[in-house]
């Protein structure tokens, strides 16, 4: 089993031999550390408004790597990673999706192009990069398909139908989210799921403690996210075929029972 799902990244230790491996990454760690403090001071305890000022400062160096993206080829690969994924397993044109957390449209450009006009609905909490998402519809031709931005400052997903989603997509959201947001995002999410849809989500999965680095980066245990999602009448199965790809998140698929 692979040593790096039982790493707690937040221990002493752990930091101390990363430091030793990594001694160029020391300097940017500390500034992250400093600027981290200092936003979740200002930002009174609110994970949203924090994590919402941590994206306004990524965003406004790069919004690609504001997403996690390091190169522009990163950016295309991660997005097409996303999307093969999900025609595999049957995405068709017709479906209706949700994608939480849509970011600059890395994948959601992908999506845009292949649903029929108006299928797209992508929510953010950051204006700076929903601003960048826009550019992104710009740049590649995608005004016809009349997607759907919405900024949010929760996941209650108050402003949707019904039943309406066939697929509710959120890469690499419940990554930098404490249990509370991933908690409300499951008590609303299967009301706007259409019979038979689903909702896949990615986390940082660990077998070991659940801990977080500097309430950005969060581990969870399998079990614990399989539970949250039945305390809400919901079914969550672990996706194996995923973590086959080359990516560090595991991949949870949530539906109604039966
Ligand atoms: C690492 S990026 C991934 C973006 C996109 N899913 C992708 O794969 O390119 C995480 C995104 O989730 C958004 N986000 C974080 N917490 C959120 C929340 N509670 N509700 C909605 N969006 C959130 C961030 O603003 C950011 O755009």
């Amino acid at each position: 089993m692979s040593r790096r799902l039982h790493t707690n990244r937040s221990s002493l230790a752990h930091k101390l031999a990363y430091a030793a491996r990594h001694p160029g990454r020391v300097r940017p760690y500390l500034r992250r550390l400093v600027r981290d403090w200092r936003l979740r001071r200002a930002s009174g305890g609110d994970h949203v408004a924090y994590y919402r000022a941590v994206m306004r400062d990524d965003t406004a160096r790069d919004p690609k790597s504001a997403v996690g993206s390091a190169t522009h080829e990163r950016w295309v690969a991660l997005g097409q990673m996303q999307f093969d994924y999900l025609v595999r397993h049957g995405l068709a044109p017709g479906d209706r999706m949700l994608e939480i957390g849509c970011g600059n449209l890395r994948a959601g450009r992908l999506f845009i192009e292949y649903l029929e006009p108006g299928h797209y609905h992508g929510i953010d909490i950051s204006p700076e990069i929903l601003l960048a998402a826009r550019q992104t519809l710009i740049r590649h031709g995608l005004a016809d398909k009349l997607p759907h931005l919405t900024l949010v400052d929760d996941l209650k997903l108050a402003h949707l139908p019904d039943g309406h989603f066939t697929v509710v997509h959120a890469h690499s959201v419940f990554s930098h989210s404490p249990v509370e947001v991933i908690d409300e995002c499951l008590a609303h999410v299967g009301r706007v799921l259409a019979p038979g849809g689903y909702f896949d989500f990615t986390y940082n999965r660990t077998l070991g403690n659940e801990h977080h680095v500097l309430r950005e980066d969060f581990y969870y245990r399998t079990e614990t996210l399989t539970a949250l999602a039945a305390s809400h009448g919901l079914v969550a199965r672990p996706m194996a075929d995923w973590e086959e790809l080359p990516h560090q998140q595991s991949k949870i698929r949530v539906t109604h029972p039966g």
